[in-house]
């Protein structure tokens, strides 16, 4: 069941994804050669703490991981997809590109959104794989109106995505959220035909993540069970937003 938000529980999802938008710029900022991942997660940390909400990754549950995760932040660099964790000696070098992901939870609502930064100049291969990894998820969010389907969103995002000569991860996913963070329906980045196509409605909130690689679409998990990476080490970039489906179309909660 997908679980439809009234106005009053949007405007809460707003304040939670107005602080995750806050959060990502100032580590946007930070994101520099020789910052360390750890330098990002400590910042986020206090910033989660000040505003009196809760970190949504912190302790959340991944039976895949068969744990919980340690972190408020995940920092997936390089060839890194997601769940990367933040780490005192992964310190950052001209070239690289991180993905930055983080949720937060406040007065019960959660919010979740990533964007991944260059670190000084990246080859243009990468400069490419990020903008058309940007595209594919503003492209989707203008598919989240009422009336259209759930597929409308994943097609979006595939098409913009194979037309321009990279691959999509299929092994993880959007998902729907709010007063939990993974909720109904997921949201993959290409279309699922195993899966349901629901038409969206007003209420519904989706987070939508392309996680795109420049490479072969294939991924693994590291030995610590977390850590998704490219199989080919090549790279793979990461954009995300929490969008409210209106009467006045696509609300994007997790940005001014
Ligand atoms: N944005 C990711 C997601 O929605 C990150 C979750 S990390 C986790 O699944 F540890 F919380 F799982
Ligand atoms: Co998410």
């Amino acid at each position: 069941m997908i679980v439809r938000k009234s106005p009053a529980e949007l405007e809460k999802m707003r304040r939670s994804g107005l602080l995750v938008w806050r959060i990502l710029g100032e580590l946007r900022g930070m994101a520099v050669e020789g910052a360390t991942t750890l330098d990002l997660e400590h910042a986020a940390e206090k910033m989660i703490a000040d505003a009196g909400a809760r970190p949504a990754f912190k302790g959340y549950y991944v039976p895949a991981a068969g744990g919980k995760y340690p972190y408020v932040l995940c920092t997936s660099v390089n060839n890194e997809i997601v769940h990367g964790m933040p780490s005192a000696k992964r310190m950052l070098k001209q070239g690289d590109i991180v993905s930055i992901d983080t949720g937060v939870q406040l007065d019960g609502y959660f919010g979740d959104s990533a964007t991944t930064v260059a670190i000084g100049e990246v080859s243009e291969e990468t400069k490419r794989l990020m903008k058309v990894t940007e595209e594919a998820l503003e492209l989707a969010i203008q598919q989240a109106r009422a009336g259209n389907r759930l597929f409308d969103i994943c097609g979006t995002v595939e098409n913009h995505v194979v037309s321009h000569g990279f691959s999509i991860v299929r092994e993880f996913v959007g998902h729907g959220i709010g007063a939990k963070l993974h909720e109904e329906p997921q949201v993959p980045n290409y279309v699922d035909r195993r899966q349901e196509n629901p038409r969206l409605k007003e209420g519904m909130v989706l987070a939508i993540e392309p996680m795109v690689n420049a490479g072969g679409p294939e991924s693994k998990v590291l030995p610590d069970r977390w850590t998704a990476v490219t199989k080919d080490g090549k790279n793979s970039a990461h954009f995300e937003h929490c969008v409210a489906i209106t009467s006045n179309g696509p609300w994007v909660l997790t940005r001014p």
